[in-house]
């Protein structure tokens, strides 16, 4: 990776005594680091340390005419090539979400063009606060990126979320923001997460599919400068930032929404737990115990869903098809054979038995597989790192059939 200049916007939270670590890690990997300061950080960080660190003045006052001498505000806003809040305090958020700019640090995150990463760090409490999740939900819709918090034993005593990431997850998420826009041009459609399938007006079949890998793999297509649509079945996660979503339920709206973005679509992957079967008939109201036939049970006649990605590769035409493979025995000869069947270029098999891997954790171990019979094996990993392999090899890929 390039050296780059990042520009550390540090904010007054406890936190910040982790800063001069972060700095140490964004130094090692060759970058040009400078910080800002607001009046509360300095409470909890040394400037002189942090000046000493990165070997250049700290910025702390937008008013002070020998800083604005040297470089001003503007000027460090436009020499940035990536700015990172951290610690992010609820005020900074507050402030970035209704364009402040009455302190260097808000002043230089107002006028900045450059991608914004932000390591929130609070209370729970605050964090939880339906302030909060609002600001960060339109900071996420402005395309500004997050990184954590963690949950644990915080600062103030309660326990939950809101501890700062660690400086090596901040840095590792920042060089992926740096990284280069190798999917630029691209529309990857994504599907996530599991169908739910209707039985009556309260009652449904569904899965246990986070969604977690397919929103990694938006999100991270999205920092290759892909333009996203992310297709989201049933899932609790928030959009990715810079990522197109539609919310749908069942395997037929999924259907329904796949087909309908297809002709925008170079690259598809279908990441989804889509129900394989559905109740024949949809009861419109409730089903009352008194109205069935037999008080010991009943009988669901369950019909087969279309196989949307089958679909999808009946009508590829040249672009890329991945799909992924639940496998819970014989992994790879499983897999294999749907790869044959369905018809997809890129298979991700996971083998779903596995507690540390699949449905609802965090991480993941897969194979991936091409029609020519290849296996290329990963390691246990985060979910994160799975989807740059995948993306990593559709864009291999990619170049293969442009020769
Ligand atoms: N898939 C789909 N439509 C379906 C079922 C599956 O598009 N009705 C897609 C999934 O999104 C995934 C791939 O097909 O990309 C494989 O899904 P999986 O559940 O592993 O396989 P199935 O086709 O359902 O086969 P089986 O249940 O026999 O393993």
């Amino acid at each position: 990776m390039e050296p780059r200049r990042i520009l550390l916007a540090i904010t007054g939270g406890i936190a910040a005594y982790k800063v001069p670590e972060l700095v140490r890690s964004l130094g090692r990997a060759g970058h040009d680091v400078s910080c800002a300061m607001t009046a509360s950080a300095t409470r909890f960080v040394s400037p002189l340390a942090l000046q000493t660190l990165t070997g250049a003045p700290v910025r702390q006052d937008l008013f002070d005419p020998s800083e604005e001498g040297e470089i001003d505000h503007i000027r460090l806003a436009d020499w940035a090539d990536l700015v990172i809040v951290a610690p992010a305090t609820a005020n900074v958020l507050g402030r970035m979400c209704h364009g402040l700019a009455d302190d260097l640090v808000s002043a230089v995150l107002l006028a900045t063009r450059a991608p914004i990463l932000v390591a929130p760090a609070m209370n729970v409490n605050m964090w939880s606060h339906p302030a909060t999740r609002a600001n960060l939900e339109t900071l996420a819709q402005r395309g500004v990126r997050r990184v954590g918090p963690g949950a644990g034993e915080l600062a103030c005593g309660w326990e939950g979320e809101g501890r700062m990431a660690e400086p090596e997850e901040i840095a590792a998420e920042a060089e992926l923001l740096l990284g280069s826009k190798t999917l630029e041009g691209e529309t990857v459609l994504v599907t996530a997460g599991g169908t739910s399938e209707p039985i009556d007006a309260v009652r449904s079949i569904t899965n246990r599919s986070s969604g977690k890998m397919g929103f990694a793999l938006a999100e991270e297509a999205a920092c290759r400068g892909a333009r996203v649509i992310l297709v989201a079945g049933v899932t609790a996660l928030a959009t990715p930032a810079g990522v197109e979503r539609q919310d749908v339920s069942s395997a037929l709206e999924m259907r329904e929404a796949v087909l309908g973005r297809l002709e925008d679509a170079s690259i598809v992957i279908k990441a989804a737990a889509v129900a394989d079967f559905r109740p024949e008939v949809r009861e419109e109201s409730k089903i009352k115990k008194e109205s069935l036939e037999s008080a010991s049970g009943i009988t669901l006649r369950l019909v087969t869903n279309p196989d949307i990605l089958a679909e999808v590769c009946a009508r590829k035409g040249d672009r890329l098809v991945v799909g992924f493979a639940a496998e819970s025995e014989n992994v790879v000869p499983a897999a294999r054979r749907k790869i044959e069947r369905k018809g997809c270029d890129l298979m991700v098999a996971n083998d779903i038995s596995r507690s540390d891997a699949g449905f609802g954790v965090d991480t993941n171990a897969v194979y991936l597989l091409t029609p020519d019979g290849e296996v290329e094996e990963l390691p246990l990993s985060s979910k994160r790192v799975v989807a740059a392999h995948v993306l990593d090899r559709v864009e291999k890929l990619r170049s293969e059939r442009r020769g």
